[in-house]
């Protein structure tokens, strides 16, 4: 039985694996410029976050209609179920989506039929989290904000995520005051790639309360005592850091550092589809790779239920 646990950083677009991609670029008449699966696989060498968002955005061409949304969410759910995941708490990026001409009930519609199912059909609870691409302007985060209005029923919180560097949090200060104004819960991904100081922007300026990634609050040892102090999660996705060259190699991971430091980590899949493994693989490479023990493993599954969206008693059922 693998251990039960919530996932809190996971991308739905970054779940579509090789066969889905060619299966629904059939669907809808989209030609990938790729001759198979294995040839698409063989793109999957990242350099840096860059690189792989490249392909992210080329790929998602192959999403469509509802049920490619609905069919892509219910992928995810039944291997996160598999993993042990029994609350996920699901990004999705609309701007690139509107961007190519869908609308956004397209998506949200196309995602709700299999979140709205998923405690019945899978045995997961689900929320749903809105992100802003950073490398957009604060104005296409606002009007994406406009947008989601008729769906904020369906839409628990905001992030932020896509190309870090030279796009500090600081620019997204309005959007996020009207996110806080809607009752919506904010994230931010942070200190992936970017410096500390967009760790403490994020907290300061656009009052997360959770960080994605923090990795990098490693090299700030006052900002490590701030997120110990404030009890902030950070959610971590070892395998993805491996695979976008945040470390140079697992056995590099800080995550034990982190823990020792009296971090609130926990352990997440990012991109599953393109980064080698879903929610159970990053905690089970983990477990390997930097000798956990039961005993941290469980801290960090622990800390996934407490650092999520659920109230009290949904969080009992959760577990
Ligand atoms: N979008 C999808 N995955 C991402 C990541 N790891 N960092 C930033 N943006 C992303
Ligand atoms: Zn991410």
């Amino acid at each position: 039985m693998p251990l039960p646990k919530a996932e809190l950083h996971l991308h739905i677009e970054g779940t579509l694996e090789p066969e889905l991609a060619f299966e629904l670029a059939a669907r809808n008449g989209v030609t990938l410029p790729y001759a198979d699966t294995d040839a698409l696989r063989e793109a999957y060498a990242f350099k840096d976050l860059q690189s792989f968002l490249n392909l992210y955005y080329e790929l998602m061409a192959v999403l469509r209609t509802e049920q490619d949304f609905t069919d892509l969410a219910n992928a995810y759910l039944a291997r996160a179920a598999a993993q042990g995941v029994r609350h996920a708490e699901i990004f999705f990026d609309p701007q690139a989506h509107i961007s190519r001409g869908l609308s956004l009930g397209t998506v949200v519609e196309g995602l709700w039929r299999a979140l709205g199912d998923s405690e019945r059909n899978h045995g997961v609870s689900t929320k749903l989290i809105m992100c802003f691409l950073r490398d957009e302007s604060a104005d296409s985060a606002l009007e994406t904000l406009t947008a989601a209005q008729p769906y904020l029923d369906r839409i628990t919180g905001v992030g932020l995520d896509s190309a870090e560097v030279g796009h500090p949090p600081a620019k997204f200060r309005e959007v996020y005051e009207v996110a806080a104004r809607l009752g919506l819960r904010r994230v931010a991904h942070a200190g992936e790639e970017g410096p500390p100081q967009y760790i403490t922007e994020a907290l300061d300026v656009l009052g997360v309360e959770r960080v994605d990634h923090g990795l990098r609050c490693m090299e700030d040892p006052a900002l490590v005592e701030r997120l110990v102090r404030e009890r902030i999660p950070l959610t971590l996705c070892p395998l993805s850091n491996v695979r976008l060259r945040a470390v140079d190699t697992l056995a590099d991971h800080p995550l034990p550092a982190m823990l020792d430091a009296g971090l609130m980590c926990t352990v997440n899949s990012d991109d599953p589809a393109y980064f080698g493994g879903y929610a159970g693989d990053n905690f089970a490479a983990v477990q390997q790779t930097l000798g956990l023990t039961e005993d941290r493993l469980r801290e960090l599954a622990r800390n996934s239920f407490r650092a999520s969206f659920l109230e009290d008693d949904e969080e009992r059922r959760a577990r």
